[in-house]
């Protein structure tokens, strides 16, 4: 379906209407596995729901249509996708550059997990093209990055990465969770491989958690389905079905998204207890240009470092009413979170140590008024 626009896809990509019933929506099908006719007599394929589940069949083509990839594959979290896709890429002996801002949970998976393995790495600055070539080594096997990266917000050039890692024969990998699909499309832009934290924005409204794997190349799809159905981290139907009805609507909520964080990264500026706004879409960034190219708008996380410090940073995160304090992003209501203590607290003592002033928002899809005044009266206090 890749012709049709990308609302469209995201509205009808992966499900017909039943030709029984007529049901516009994918059922959730509750069911562990399924009756053969006559011994490996499949209907339909299906046979065990941790191998194939019809719920799970629609997301993943939904997925896939999104990235304009060939092949989808969902998981039960973004941790049980990025392990897959490592575990599916990298034998011992092999060697990996992450960004040296990379979200905690890969950090710590990579460094506490892999390297257990005999998987070595190195962090370098994504936005950074000749630190990230330098970080090659013969052995190296995949360049995995984020951008815009978290907590940070760094931009990594997508086309000069992947012309990196291709003629030192690596693979590219971009976890595309903070920009969607919607707004960045790295399979286009020379990327092997999309991860996806579908918790996030996918997902939209904090009600489920998942990943994806989408990629063009058979092989390695071969290699994720294996490990998908061979260390089973498979998301169940229901959780499916919540993230296939999220999809449906991922544009006009990324918009909302983008319209809202544009407005208060400019009124943040403005706001003397801030220290520095960090936002993509604010001329000022140094990624900004790489991001006005290869990204459609500028999304819906910023980050801030407050003029008053540690102190300041945690005064912020308790006394906003409208935004609440908790972890994850990218649903429809605002978070705010002090990544030092929370998110990236496996960072602490290591090379990708947050700076502890350091807040960061999801910007959520209410009332920019409300948002504005949340903000306005929490730093004021
Ligand atoms: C960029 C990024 N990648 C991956 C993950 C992990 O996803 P999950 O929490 O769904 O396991 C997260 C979670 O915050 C994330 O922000």
């Amino acid at each position: 379906m890749s012709e049709l626009g990308f609302t469209t896809r995201a509205v009808h990509a992966g499900y017909d209407p039943d030709p029984r019933t007529g049901a516009v929506n994918v059922p959730v099908y509750a069911s562990s596995t399924f009756a053969q006719d006559g011994v490996g007599g499949l209907r339909d394929g299906y046979e065990y729901a941790r191998t194939g589940n019809p719920t799970r069949t629609a997301l993943e083509a939904n997925l896939a249509a999104l990235e304009s990839g060939r092949y989808g594959r969902a998981y039960a979290s973004g941790m049980a996708a990025t392990d897959c896709a490592l575990r599916a890429m990298l034998r011992p002996g092999d060697h990996i550059v992450i960004p040296d801002d990379a979200y905690g949970g890969t950090f710590r998976l990579i460094d506490k997990v892999f390297t257990g393995w005999g998987i070595s790495y190195t962090a370098a600055a994504v936005a950074d093209i000749d630190a990230m070539r330098a970080a090659i080594r013969p052995e190296t096997k995949l360049i995995w990055v984020e951008t815009p990266t978290n907590p940070l917000l760094n931009i990594g050039d997508i086309p000069a990465l992947a012309d990196i890692a291709h003629t030192s024969g690596a693979k590219l990998v971009v976890d595309n969770t903070f920009a969607t699909p919607y707004l960045q499309q790295p399979l286009l832009l020379g990327a092997d491989v999309v991860v996806h934290s579908t918790t996030k924005y996918l997902g939209g409204h904090s009600d489920v958690i998942g990943g994806a794997l989408i990629t063009d190349d058979a092989e390695l799809d071969t290699a994720f389905a294996f490990l998908q159905n061979g260390a089973g981290a498979v998301p169940g139907p229901f959780d499916a079905f919540l993230t296939l009805r999220g999809t449906k609507t991922l544009s006009l909520r990324m918009d909302r998204h983008c319209d809202n964080a544009e407005t208060l990264a400019e009124f943040l500026s403005r706001t003397p207890a801030i220290s520095k706004v960090i936002y993509p879409g604010m001329p000022e960034h140094p990624g900004h240009a790489v991001a006005d190219k290869q990204m459609r708008r500028f999304g819906g996380m910023i980050s801030v470092r407050l003029a008053g410090g540690l102190e300041a940073a945690r005064n912020l995160c308790a006394r906003t009413e409208v935004f609440t304090l908790a972890e994850s992003l990218g649903g429809v209501e605002s978070l705010i979170e002090h990544p030092a203590a929370m998110t990236h607290a496996s960072t602490e003592g290591s090379d990708l140590e947050v700076p502890a002033d350091l807040v960061r928002l999801s910007v959520g899809i209410e009332d920019i008024s409300d948002l504005l005044s949340d903000l306005e009266q929490a730093l004021s206090r």
